[in-house]
Protein backbone atom coordinates (compact mmCIF):
# COMPACT_ATOMS: atom_id res chain seq x y z
CA UNK A 1 0.00 0.00 0.00
CA UNK A 2 1.15 3.77 -0.85
CA UNK A 3 2.37 5.18 2.10
CA UNK A 4 0.22 8.29 2.34
CA UNK A 5 -2.43 6.19 1.94
CA UNK A 6 -1.28 4.48 5.32
CA UNK A 7 -3.55 5.45 8.07
CA UNK A 8 -0.66 5.61 11.28
CA UNK A 9 -1.80 8.47 13.59
CA UNK A 10 0.07 9.04 16.37
CA UNK A 11 -3.20 10.53 17.98
CA UNK A 12 -6.73 9.88 16.93
CA UNK A 13 -10.35 10.50 18.15
CA UNK A 14 -11.64 7.11 18.81
CA UNK A 15 -15.61 6.67 17.79
CA UNK A 16 -18.48 7.31 19.54
CA UNK A 17 -21.97 6.52 19.03
CA UNK A 18 -24.04 9.54 19.43
CA UNK A 19 -20.71 12.04 19.71
CA UNK A 20 -18.05 11.73 16.83
CA UNK A 21 -20.40 13.09 14.52
CA UNK A 22 -18.52 15.29 11.49
CA UNK A 23 -18.80 18.69 13.87
CA UNK A 24 -17.03 16.84 16.74
CA UNK A 25 -14.79 15.52 13.71
CA UNK A 26 -13.40 18.91 12.47
CA UNK A 27 -13.12 20.60 15.87
CA UNK A 28 -11.31 17.50 16.58
CA UNK A 29 -8.77 17.97 13.89
CA UNK A 30 -8.57 21.50 14.11
CA UNK A 31 -7.17 20.82 17.43
CA UNK A 32 -4.67 17.92 15.94
CA UNK A 33 -5.95 14.75 15.68
CA UNK A 34 -4.35 12.60 13.00
CA UNK A 35 -7.53 10.25 12.29
CA UNK A 36 -11.11 10.25 13.68
CA UNK A 37 -13.98 8.15 13.06
CA UNK A 38 -17.27 8.25 12.04
CA UNK A 39 -19.91 6.87 15.14
CA UNK A 40 -20.78 3.14 13.89
CA UNK A 41 -22.51 2.51 10.89
CA UNK A 42 -24.63 -0.89 10.42
CA UNK A 43 -23.43 -2.73 7.54
CA UNK A 44 -26.92 -4.13 7.05
CA UNK A 45 -28.75 -0.44 6.92
CA UNK A 46 -25.98 0.34 4.37
CA UNK A 47 -27.18 -1.76 1.85
CA UNK A 48 -30.69 -0.76 2.31
CA UNK A 49 -29.78 2.35 1.23
CA UNK A 50 -30.70 4.04 4.14
CA UNK A 51 -31.14 7.31 4.17
CA UNK A 52 -30.36 8.09 7.76
CA UNK A 53 -27.14 5.78 7.46
CA UNK A 54 -26.24 8.01 4.22
CA UNK A 55 -26.33 11.03 6.84
CA UNK A 56 -23.69 9.31 9.58
CA UNK A 57 -21.68 8.72 6.51
CA UNK A 58 -21.20 12.25 5.16
CA UNK A 59 -17.56 13.71 5.45
CA UNK A 60 -16.91 17.29 4.96
CA UNK A 61 -13.61 18.30 3.69
CA UNK A 62 -12.17 19.93 6.65
CA UNK A 63 -12.56 16.88 9.13
CA UNK A 64 -9.14 16.26 7.94
CA UNK A 65 -8.85 11.75 7.45
CA UNK A 66 -11.91 9.86 8.45
CA UNK A 67 -12.24 6.17 8.69
CA UNK A 68 -16.00 5.03 8.55
CA UNK A 69 -16.72 2.77 11.42
CA UNK A 70 -19.33 -0.38 10.10
CA UNK A 71 -20.61 -3.10 11.81
CA UNK A 72 -22.13 -6.51 11.29
CA UNK A 73 -21.29 -10.22 11.04
CA UNK A 74 -21.62 -11.40 7.45
CA UNK A 75 -19.07 -10.84 5.70
CA UNK A 76 -20.75 -10.63 2.56
CA UNK A 77 -22.78 -7.79 3.61
CA UNK A 78 -20.03 -5.94 5.39
CA UNK A 79 -17.98 -6.28 2.14
CA UNK A 80 -21.15 -4.41 0.07
CA UNK A 81 -21.32 -1.47 2.67
CA UNK A 82 -17.79 -0.88 2.36
CA UNK A 83 -17.64 -0.69 -1.11
CA UNK A 84 -20.99 1.45 -1.21
CA UNK A 85 -19.09 3.66 1.43
CA UNK A 86 -15.68 4.00 -0.35
CA UNK A 87 -16.73 6.81 -2.36
CA UNK A 88 -18.07 10.35 -1.36
CA UNK A 89 -22.00 10.74 0.05
CA UNK A 90 -23.66 11.95 -2.99
CA UNK A 91 -24.46 15.75 -2.12
CA UNK A 92 -22.86 19.05 -2.11
CA UNK A 93 -19.30 19.14 -1.15
CA UNK A 94 -18.99 15.44 1.11
CA UNK A 95 -15.37 13.92 0.41
CA UNK A 96 -14.70 10.00 0.08
CA UNK A 97 -13.45 8.35 3.77
CA UNK A 98 -9.72 7.60 4.40
CA UNK A 99 -10.46 4.57 5.36
CA UNK A 100 -12.94 1.97 6.61
CA UNK A 101 -12.97 0.88 10.16
CA UNK A 102 -14.25 -2.45 11.03
CA UNK A 103 -16.27 -2.60 15.11
CA UNK A 104 -15.41 -5.42 16.56
CA UNK A 105 -15.88 -3.91 20.17
CA UNK A 106 -19.45 -2.84 21.01
CA UNK A 107 -20.51 -4.30 24.09
CA UNK A 108 -24.12 -3.11 23.86
CA UNK A 109 -26.48 -6.40 24.49
CA UNK A 110 -28.71 -5.61 21.25
CA UNK A 111 -25.79 -5.68 18.62
CA UNK A 112 -23.40 -8.57 21.10
CA UNK A 113 -26.32 -10.88 20.74
CA UNK A 114 -26.63 -10.19 17.01
CA UNK A 115 -23.08 -11.88 17.12
CA UNK A 116 -22.14 -8.10 15.74
CA UNK A 117 -19.56 -5.71 17.50
CA UNK A 118 -17.56 -7.56 20.16
CA UNK A 119 -19.34 -11.02 19.84
CA UNK A 120 -16.89 -11.12 16.50
CA UNK A 121 -14.11 -11.77 19.12
CA UNK A 122 -15.63 -14.79 20.18
CA UNK A 123 -14.49 -16.06 16.47
CA UNK A 124 -11.12 -15.13 14.93
CA UNK A 125 -11.97 -17.43 11.91
CA UNK A 126 -14.83 -14.72 11.61
CA UNK A 127 -12.90 -11.98 12.17
CA UNK A 128 -10.09 -12.99 9.66
CA UNK A 129 -12.97 -13.31 7.36
CA UNK A 130 -14.83 -10.25 7.38
CA UNK A 131 -11.46 -8.40 7.42
CA UNK A 132 -10.37 -10.35 3.99
CA UNK A 133 -13.45 -10.10 2.71
CA UNK A 134 -13.61 -5.92 3.70
CA UNK A 135 -10.24 -5.23 2.19
CA UNK A 136 -11.43 -6.98 -0.66
CA UNK A 137 -14.36 -5.08 -1.54
CA UNK A 138 -12.28 -1.67 -1.26
CA UNK A 139 -9.26 0.22 -2.25
CA UNK A 140 -8.93 1.99 1.22
CA UNK A 141 -7.14 0.98 4.06
CA UNK A 142 -8.97 -1.02 6.33
CA UNK A 143 -8.66 -0.50 10.05
CA UNK A 144 -10.22 -2.50 13.11
CA UNK A 145 -11.23 -1.46 16.81
CA UNK A 146 -11.74 -4.06 19.41
CA UNK A 147 -11.57 -5.08 22.65
CA UNK A 148 -9.44 -7.40 24.68
CA UNK A 149 -11.77 -9.89 24.74
CA UNK A 150 -15.37 -10.79 25.58
CA UNK A 151 -14.55 -11.48 29.79
CA UNK A 152 -11.89 -11.91 31.93
CA UNK A 153 -11.87 -15.87 31.23
CA UNK A 154 -11.63 -15.12 27.57
CA UNK A 155 -8.56 -12.81 26.78
CA UNK A 156 -8.11 -13.32 23.08
CA UNK A 157 -6.90 -9.84 21.99
CA UNK A 158 -3.96 -11.09 20.33
CA UNK A 159 -5.06 -14.09 18.91
CA UNK A 160 -7.85 -11.84 17.50
CA UNK A 161 -5.43 -9.20 16.21
CA UNK A 162 -3.25 -11.69 14.25
CA UNK A 163 -6.74 -12.78 12.67
CA UNK A 164 -7.45 -8.96 11.60
CA UNK A 165 -3.75 -8.34 10.24
CA UNK A 166 -3.93 -12.04 8.54
CA UNK A 167 -7.03 -10.63 7.01
CA UNK A 168 -5.39 -7.36 5.61
CA UNK A 169 -6.14 -4.86 8.23
CA UNK A 170 -3.47 -2.14 8.13
CA UNK A 171 -3.94 -0.96 12.11
CA UNK A 172 -5.71 -2.18 14.81
CA UNK A 173 -7.02 -0.01 17.86
CA UNK A 174 -7.21 -1.77 21.28
CA UNK A 175 -9.27 -0.87 24.35
CA UNK A 176 -8.26 -2.91 26.95
CA UNK A 177 -10.88 -3.74 28.43
CA UNK A 178 -13.32 -6.90 28.20
CA UNK A 179 -16.83 -6.67 26.84
CA UNK A 180 -17.94 -7.37 30.36
CA UNK A 181 -15.85 -4.37 32.06
CA UNK A 182 -18.02 -1.93 29.94
CA UNK A 183 -16.38 1.51 30.21
CA UNK A 184 -14.71 1.24 33.79
CA UNK A 185 -12.12 -0.52 36.10
CA UNK A 186 -8.47 -0.59 35.02
CA UNK A 187 -7.53 -0.14 31.39
CA UNK A 188 -5.40 -3.61 30.83
CA UNK A 189 -2.61 -2.26 29.29
CA UNK A 190 -0.24 -5.40 29.53
CA UNK A 191 -2.76 -7.21 26.67
CA UNK A 192 -2.20 -3.87 24.71
CA UNK A 193 1.31 -4.22 24.83
CA UNK A 194 0.96 -8.12 24.46
CA UNK A 195 -1.01 -7.20 21.13
CA UNK A 196 1.88 -4.78 20.35
CA UNK A 197 4.52 -7.29 20.69
CA UNK A 198 2.89 -9.84 18.15
CA UNK A 199 1.77 -7.53 15.05
CA UNK A 200 3.80 -5.88 12.89
CA UNK A 201 0.82 -3.30 12.22
CA UNK A 202 0.72 -0.40 13.80
CA UNK A 203 -1.44 -0.72 17.13
CA UNK A 204 -3.02 2.48 18.67
CA UNK A 205 -3.88 1.69 22.29
CA UNK A 206 -7.22 3.38 23.41
CA UNK A 207 -8.94 3.50 27.10
CA UNK A 208 -8.96 6.59 30.09
CA UNK A 209 -6.65 8.61 28.40
CA UNK A 210 -7.94 12.08 29.79
CA UNK A 211 -4.09 14.01 29.16
CA UNK A 212 -0.87 14.76 27.98
CA UNK A 213 0.88 12.39 31.04
CA UNK A 214 -1.53 9.36 30.42
CA UNK A 215 -0.85 9.43 26.88
CA UNK A 216 3.42 9.50 27.39
CA UNK A 217 2.64 6.49 30.20
CA UNK A 218 0.47 4.90 27.57
CA UNK A 219 2.87 4.67 24.94
CA UNK A 220 5.69 3.92 26.94
CA UNK A 221 4.04 0.89 29.01
CA UNK A 222 2.36 -0.87 25.61
CA UNK A 223 4.76 0.46 23.23
CA UNK A 224 2.06 1.32 20.66
CA UNK A 225 2.13 3.53 17.95
CA UNK A 226 -0.45 6.21 18.92
CA UNK A 227 -3.28 6.76 21.49
CA UNK A 228 -6.87 7.02 20.65
CA UNK A 229 -8.99 9.25 22.84
CA UNK A 230 -12.75 8.99 23.70
CA UNK A 231 -14.77 10.23 26.13
CA UNK A 232 -11.43 12.53 27.03
CA UNK A 233 -12.01 14.47 23.96
CA UNK A 234 -15.43 15.51 24.64
CA UNK A 235 -15.72 18.91 25.26
CA UNK A 236 -12.05 18.64 24.90
CA UNK A 237 -10.66 18.62 22.16
CA UNK A 238 -7.83 20.59 23.25
CA UNK A 239 -6.51 17.64 24.49
CA UNK A 240 -5.46 16.50 20.70
CA UNK A 241 -2.60 19.63 20.75
CA UNK A 242 -1.58 18.79 24.15
CA UNK A 243 -0.24 15.10 23.71
CA UNK A 244 1.22 16.62 20.17
CA UNK A 245 3.03 18.73 22.66
CA UNK A 246 3.89 16.41 24.93
CA UNK A 247 5.06 14.27 21.97
CA UNK A 248 7.47 16.51 20.20
CA UNK A 249 8.61 18.45 23.26
CA UNK A 250 6.96 21.78 22.60
CA UNK A 251 5.25 24.44 24.72
CA UNK A 252 1.07 23.44 25.15
CA UNK A 253 -0.27 26.62 26.05
CA UNK A 254 -4.23 25.74 27.28
CA UNK A 255 -7.36 27.31 25.59
CA UNK A 256 -8.81 30.24 27.34
CA UNK A 257 -11.95 30.57 28.47
CA UNK A 258 -13.13 33.10 25.45
CA UNK A 259 -11.47 30.14 23.24
CA UNK A 260 -13.20 27.28 25.17
CA UNK A 261 -16.50 28.89 24.51
CA UNK A 262 -15.52 29.92 20.70
CA UNK A 263 -15.04 26.90 20.11
CA UNK A 264 -17.80 25.10 21.91
CA UNK A 265 -20.16 27.36 19.95
CA UNK A 266 -18.14 26.83 16.69
CA UNK A 267 -19.09 22.77 17.48
CA UNK A 268 -22.95 23.83 17.60
CA UNK A 269 -22.60 25.89 14.31
CA UNK A 270 -21.20 23.22 12.41
CA UNK A 271 -23.72 20.85 14.30
CA UNK A 272 -26.61 22.90 13.27
CA UNK A 273 -24.99 23.05 9.48
CA UNK A 274 -25.16 19.07 10.02
CA UNK A 275 -28.14 18.08 11.53
CA UNK A 276 -30.84 21.87 11.56
CA UNK A 277 -30.95 23.71 14.86
CA UNK A 278 -33.58 22.04 16.58
CA UNK A 279 -31.95 18.81 16.74
CA UNK A 280 -28.31 20.24 17.29
CA UNK A 281 -29.37 22.63 19.97
CA UNK A 282 -30.85 19.45 21.73
CA UNK A 283 -27.76 17.52 21.14
CA UNK A 284 -25.65 20.38 22.52
CA UNK A 285 -26.69 19.90 26.02
CA UNK A 286 -24.89 16.30 26.57
CA UNK A 287 -21.66 17.95 24.64
CA UNK A 288 -21.48 21.57 24.74
CA UNK A 289 -22.26 22.25 27.99
CA UNK A 290 -18.54 19.99 28.64
CA UNK A 291 -16.64 22.90 27.30
CA UNK A 292 -16.71 24.16 30.88
CA UNK A 293 -16.97 21.46 33.12
CA UNK A 294 -15.17 21.87 35.94
CA UNK A 295 -15.20 25.76 35.96
CA UNK A 296 -17.10 28.10 38.22
CA UNK A 297 -20.94 28.72 36.66
CA UNK A 298 -20.49 25.48 34.26
CA UNK A 299 -23.47 24.08 36.35
CA UNK A 300 -25.40 27.70 35.19
CA UNK A 301 -24.58 27.55 31.56
CA UNK A 302 -25.78 23.51 32.17
CA UNK A 303 -29.09 24.61 33.31
CA UNK A 304 -29.55 27.63 30.93
CA UNK A 305 -28.70 25.31 27.49
CA UNK A 306 -31.15 22.20 28.98
CA UNK A 307 -33.80 24.92 28.48
CA UNK A 308 -32.53 26.84 25.31
CA UNK A 309 -33.87 25.87 21.94
CA UNK A 310 -32.26 28.30 19.61
CA UNK A 311 -27.85 29.10 18.65
CA UNK A 312 -28.85 32.67 19.28
CA UNK A 313 -29.99 31.81 23.02
CA UNK A 314 -27.13 29.56 23.49
CA UNK A 315 -25.04 32.06 22.31
CA UNK A 316 -26.26 34.96 24.61
CA UNK A 317 -25.95 32.75 28.08
CA UNK A 318 -22.43 31.67 26.57
CA UNK A 319 -21.57 35.54 26.43
CA UNK A 320 -23.37 37.57 29.18
CA UNK A 321 -22.06 34.69 31.64
CA UNK A 322 -18.39 35.00 30.20
CA UNK A 323 -18.52 39.12 30.52
CA UNK A 324 -20.19 38.98 33.48
CA UNK A 325 -17.28 37.05 35.09
CA UNK A 326 -19.73 34.50 36.15
CA UNK A 327 -17.29 31.61 34.03
CA UNK A 328 -13.66 31.58 35.82
C1 LIG B 1 -20.93 7.06 24.23
C2 LIG B 1 -19.93 6.12 23.60
C3 LIG B 1 -20.15 5.64 22.32
C4 LIG B 1 -19.24 4.76 21.73
N1 LIG B 1 -19.45 4.31 20.46
C5 LIG B 1 -18.53 3.53 19.84
C6 LIG B 1 -18.68 3.16 18.48
O1 LIG B 1 -19.64 3.55 17.79
N2 LIG B 1 -17.73 2.36 17.94
C7 LIG B 1 -16.64 1.92 18.66
O2 LIG B 1 -15.80 1.19 18.12
N3 LIG B 1 -16.47 2.27 19.94
C8 LIG B 1 -17.37 3.08 20.54
N4 LIG B 1 -17.15 3.50 21.82
C9 LIG B 1 -15.92 3.12 22.53
C10 LIG B 1 -14.84 4.20 22.40
O3 LIG B 1 -14.39 4.29 21.06
C11 LIG B 1 -13.63 3.90 23.29
O4 LIG B 1 -13.10 2.66 22.92
C12 LIG B 1 -13.97 3.86 24.77
O5 LIG B 1 -14.83 4.91 25.15
C13 LIG B 1 -12.70 3.91 25.63
O6 LIG B 1 -11.94 5.05 25.32
P1 LIG B 1 -12.02 6.41 26.21
O7 LIG B 1 -11.72 6.01 27.65
O8 LIG B 1 -10.97 7.29 25.64
O9 LIG B 1 -13.41 6.94 26.10
C14 LIG B 1 -18.08 4.35 22.45
C15 LIG B 1 -17.86 4.85 23.73
C16 LIG B 1 -18.77 5.73 24.32
C17 LIG B 1 -18.48 6.25 25.70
Amino acid sequence: MEESKRIIPRVMLAPMAGYSDSAMRVICAKYGAEYTVTEMISAKAVTFGDKKTAALAAIRPDEGRVGLQIFGSEPDVMANAAERLSCAVEGDGFVAPAAIDVNMGCPVNKIYGNGEGSALMKSPELIEKITRAVVGATALPVTVKMRIGVDAQHINAVECALAAQEGGATMICVHGRTRVELYSGTVHRDVIRDVNKHLHIPVIANGDIRCAADALSMLSETGAYGVAIGRGAVGNPFIFSEILAALDGGEYVPPTLRERVDTALLQLRLSIEEKGEARAVNEARKQIALYLSGFRGAAKIRGAINTATTYAEVERVFYELLSAGEIS
